[in-house]
């Protein structure tokens, strides 16, 4: 006996080398709990199918749950045969109970059997760092509200644009990552469906009931086709592209935050928690945790793209290259749990230098806002913006600041200008007047947390 579950039309030995080529044990065990739960599941639907008496269920009922306390107690042993989850678990029940484990496996294949257990596996993860970028949103908007009063220069093409508050950014990007979460919640439901009982591609043939496996397993729904139900991974795929975009946004936010806190900048500190030093250079604080949260992004779209490009072109229906789907479930599940509690981490011991964010306006980001003084007293606004070029052009060569012309200076360049024109230079003022929802006056900064925080309230 080769001593392989798939032995019977086999004589020649596996060579050592492809044994381990082939093998995804050293992985797929992450899979041991749902792989037990899935065939528990199993064994029941076949005991209402009479292809287990009820006393062979309960054995194995009871064998699989001693496989389990292994696990959990970290005393399995896996064999040198153990080519994967499914077929350790099943060695070891057989060890432990004798033939009757050699019913559990009946009208199933590891086709349907990993692929269950990957989405009850997935499921779970999905809850997991939903949690966890829920409790990023939240830390994200509490600094929101209680730093509603500090400004700061907004960018484009990283030049000074206007004044914004410094909420006005964090919820930038809070907002963007609440659609992560929605987007996660669509994934979910989509991994939440039962594939058990497809058997290798044609389906069940010993009248399995896959309603009572859907309600064993808690499933949302059933697969409809067992030949889509085996080989189908676009479930994977959907839940990287997720974790692809949602890093995205993660590693904007990052570069962000490592520009505020140079030297430069100086608009932020980071904590001593999430920095490092320098081997050499005794000054040095290094933002470590936010570049590497940026790095991570390049990681996990590989991982992405990996799987994609497996898929491609895949002739139906299970092929092993399918196995690789694994790693990167892992591997991406792992690094979004890491990037969303250190990006939380970050987030909630960041300190903010308030003096250095206002000092760093400057009565040039204001002539937007002068040219809209133009335009409530008349001007239309393509004339508007003109003239409030114009007074920047006379600025410069002056070689003073905008806010420092004089009515005089002004009023060559338009007869609108008259002495209330000293408000606009005036910064609160000038973020008050962005008052349409969405924008960062005071009154929608806290439209925009009400909002986000009812989708917390959601959860
Ligand atoms: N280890 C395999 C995987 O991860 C399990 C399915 C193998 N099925 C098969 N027919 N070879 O995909």
């Amino acid at each position: 006996e080769s001593g392989k579950l798939w032995g019977g039309r086999f004589v020649g030995a596996v060579d050592p080398i492809m044994e381990k080529f082939n093998a995804s044990i050293a992985y797929d065990r992450h899979l041991w709990e749902v792989d037990v739960q899935g065939s528990k599941a199993y064994s029941r639907g076949l005991e209402k199918a009479g292809l287990l008496t009820k006393a062979e269920m309960d054995q194995i009922l009871h064998g699989l749950d001693k496989v389990a306390e292994e696990w959990a107690q970290g005393t399995f042993k896996l064999s040198p045969n153990d080519e994967d989850i499914h077929t350790a678990n099943e060695r070891r029940l057989k060890e432990l109970i004798g033939e009757t484990a050699g019913k559990l496996h009946t009208g199933r294949s590891r086709n349907d059997q990993v692929v269950t257990d990957l989405r009850l596996w997935m499921r779970q993860t999905c809850s997991t760092l939903s949690g966890l970028l829920w409790e990023l949103i939240r830390t994200m908007v509490d600094r929101a509200e209680a730093e509603r009063d500090v400004l700061f220069p907004g960018y484009t093409h990283l030049q000074r644009a206007q004044p914004i508050r410094w909420s006005h950014w964090i919820l930038s990007h809070a907002v963007a990552l609440t659609r992560d979460s929605e987007r996660l919640l669509e994934v979910r439901k989509r991994i939440n469906v039962l594939p058990l009982g497809s058997g290798a591609i044609a389906g069940n043939p010993l009248g399995v009931d896959r309603e009572l496996l859907q309600a064993e397993l808690n499933f949302g729904a059933i697969t409809l086709n067992s030949m889509d139900a085996t080989s189908e991974r676009d479930f994977v795929a959907e839940f990287l592209f997720w974790a692809s975009l949602c890093m995205t946004h993660l590693s904007r936010m990052a570069e962000d935050l490592i520009l505020y806190c140079t030297k430069e900048f100086s608009f932020v500190q980071l904590s001593d928690a999430y920095s490092t030093g320098s081997s050499l250079m005794p000054q040095k604080k290094n933002p470590d945790s936010l570049e590497l949260i940026r790095s991570k992004a390049g990681r996990v779209f590989g991982r992405c793209a990996g799987l994609l490009m497996t898929l491609k072109g895949l002739p139906s229906t299970y092929n092993k290259d399918l196995q690789e789907d694994k790693e990167a479930v892992f591997e991406v599940s792992d690094t979004m749990s890491a990037v969303l509690q250190v990006a939380t981490g970050v987030i909630s011991t960041l300190q903010i230098h308030r003096e250095n964010m206002g000092q760093a306006l400057s009565p040039d980001m204001l002539a937007t806002d002068l040219a809209y003084y133009l335009v409530r007293k008349g001007m239309p606004f393509r004339q508007a913006h003109e003239a409030s070029g114009k007074a920047v052009f006379m600025a410069e060569t002056k070689g003073v600041a905008l806010n420092q012309l004089s009515l005089q200076e002004l009023q060559t360049i338009s007869p609108l200008f008259s002495g209330d024109v000293s408000c606009v230079w005036d910064y609160g003022h000038s973020v008050e007047q962005y008052g349409a929802l969405g924008g960062t006056a005071c009154s929608s900064v806290d439209w925009q947390i009400r909002q986000v925080r009812a989708l917390l309230q959601a959860q």
